[in-house]
């Protein structure tokens, strides 16, 4: 069987170009869209992160502006810093590159960031809004999931979605998303996590699965039925034999599904480019606002 390959930058290229317009439009009023992304501490997985979203932003015209931050700041400080942010009408975006360092309380911290400016969409105000039905701000990683299904005319309408992992940045999101009565949606929806007794249970009836649990090479074929498409959120770096003496893999076990899934994404370059890509739109969408 073929097994197509969901690849992330064809899905990302596209969006860019549709995007481009709207960046000269801005451009053209003297409006530069502007995202501050703000890093506590040196992880160095964060660092990445951040970067590749700072090169993604100069490259397209727009504006990007990293904060590094002392992994001992205060949570009083660290709202003091954000407040700044919020007042500041050059700013357009506001991202703080999660996790933070355990002494901050991530969810006070997300609620300080100005609702408007939240184009991560982890703000209680856009999880809510979402949750109704009304999105605003969508997170980035669950709508970059959502046009790699769309791109690839794989139709969710009245599938058996199930997704692996509750975390409120993709899993919550994406159940929300996937459920309700939307143009890429309407799909009876099973979320699992670390509570579910026999996930493969699960897995074995879905039209669709979507894992994110950052747990490397989770999903093998004796959990899936055949002709199954896959979207592997996942991220994480094993140990291996080449120079680097690591390499990067998803939360699936790519090769040993390959040849049962019908389609899946594949990692690098699956889901990966498309978070940065909606990280950009959401940008746009706040810098449009601002001159309304
Ligand atoms: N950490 C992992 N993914 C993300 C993301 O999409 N946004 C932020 N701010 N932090 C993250």
């Amino acid at each position: 069987m073929s097994t197509k390959i969901l690849k992330g930058i064809p899905v990302s290229k596209n969006i860019k170009l549709s995007l481009k317009e709207r960046i000269n439009k801005l451009l053209d009023v003297k409006v530069v869209p502007t995202l501050a992304a703000v890093l506590v501490g040196d992880d160095a997985a964060s660092r990445i992160y951040v970067n590749s979203k700072h090169k993604t932003f100069i490259k397209n015209n727009c504006n990007s502006i990293v904060h590094q931050l002392e992994k001992s700041i205060s949570q009083a400080e660290l709202i003091s810093f954000i407040n700044l942010l919020n007042s500041d009408n050059n700013i357009h975006g506001i991202l703080i590159q999660l996790p933070l360092p355990e002494h901050l309380n991530e969810e006070i911290i997300l609620n300080s960031i100005n609702s408007n400016k939240d184009v991560d969409g982890f703000h209680p105000i856009n999880m809510g809004k979402l949750l109704i039905g009304s999105p605003d701000f969508v997170p980035c990683t669950p709508q970059g999931c959502l046009e790699i299904l769309k791109y690839y005319n794989i139709s969710v309408q009245s599938k058996h979605i199930v997704i692996i992992g509750r975390s409120n940045i993709v899993g919550k999101p994406l159940m929300a998303l996937l459920s309700q009565k939307f143009e890429v949606g309407n799909a009876t929806v099973t979320i699992c996590h670390t509570g579910t007794d026999d996930i493969s249970y699960y897995t074995k009836q879905a039209d669709i699965i979507i894992v994110a649990i950052g747990k490397a090479l989770f999903l093998t074929s004796d959990m899936i039925k055949k002709n199954v498409d896959i979207i592997d959120v996942g991220i994480n770096r094993i140990e291996s034999n080449s120079e680097k003496g690591y390499k990067i893999v998803g939360d699936v076990d790519y090769d040993d599904v390959i040849d049962k899934a019908s389609s899946i994404t594949p990692v690098p370059g699956g889901v990966g480019p498309m978070t940065i890509t909606m990280l950009l739109n959401n940008t746009i969408i706040a810098a449009e606002r601002s001159i309304i």
